[in-house]
């Protein structure tokens, strides 16, 4: 059994991702499916799910607070308002296109962790690094712990290396693998691998060695296909 999470980023309205989340579940339901599955729909779409019964809904992003001045952004407010206790921190598209420092991830990590949060926390490295080699690559993904309390009893990992996102550019399997493995041997906590997963190889990815589960972007949103992906790794 594989922890399979989906990342709608900036897809789905809240019609269509109501429609989804029904589906799901209810596939899972007549299914008997126990995968441990979890959405991560836009902000805007949070409140959809009163049918939701067999699967967790996590926000992709919120500030570190509970209310007050920061334009543009949610705290847990509205969160809570939803009863979502699940949060993304630390995605690659957060890190290098919406500039969050690991100082700010680390005190957004803080501040969701002391309120209870499951966290899935995610590291990966861009290609720069990777072609540098396992042991540049190693370091890349460790700092990125810096200020992040690896002990802590809600968190998930997902390793998502950067040049494996959105670009059909699977990492091989002794990629995956030695990353994992390395990760493993300092953090015992379920580590998911991200990067172009799909229907045809989610399930030989979730069956390798230190690898949890899988965290999904654009194989995820197309409602066919993430039934498939959760069937595949039952
Ligand atoms: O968070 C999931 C992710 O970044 C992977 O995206 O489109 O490569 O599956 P994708």
């Amino acid at each position: 059994m594989s922890i399979i999470a989906s990342n709608f980023k900036t897809n789905h309205t809240r019609k269509s991702t109501a429609s989804f989340v029904k589906e799901v579940n209810d596939f899972l339901v007549s299914e008997e499916i126990s995968n441990d599955v979890y959405i991560f729909p836009t902000s805007t779409s949070l409140d959809s799910f009163d049918t939701v019964s067999n699967f967790n809904i996590g926000a992709q992003n919120a500030y570190a607070t509970q209310k007050g001045s920061f334009t543009g952004e949610i705290g847990t407010e509205q969160l809570e308002e939803f009863e979502i206790k699940t949060i993304l921190i630390g995605h690659s598209e957060r890190r290098h296109i919406l500039g969050e420092s690991q100082e700010e991830i680390a005190k957004k990590f803080s501040f969701y962790s002391n309120l209870g949060y499951k966290i899935i926390y995610c590291i990966g490295e861009p290609l720069e690094v990777k072609e540098q080699g396992i042991e540049q690559t190693l370091e890349y993904v460790y700092e990125q712990f810096v200020g992040i309390d690896t002990n802590y009893e809600n968190l998930i990992l997902a390793y998502e290396p950067v040049w494996a996102i959105g670009t059909g550019v699977t990492a091989t399997n002794d990629d995956i693998t030695s990353v994992h493995s390395a990760i493993k041997s300092k953090i015992n906590k379920p580590l998911l691998y991200g990067g172009s997963v799909k229907v045809a190889n989610v399930r030989d990815i979730c069956a390798l060695p230190g690898v949890d589960g899988a965290l999904i972007g654009t194989a995820s949103w197309i409602l066919e296909d993430f039934k498939q992906i959760i069937k595949n790794t039952k």
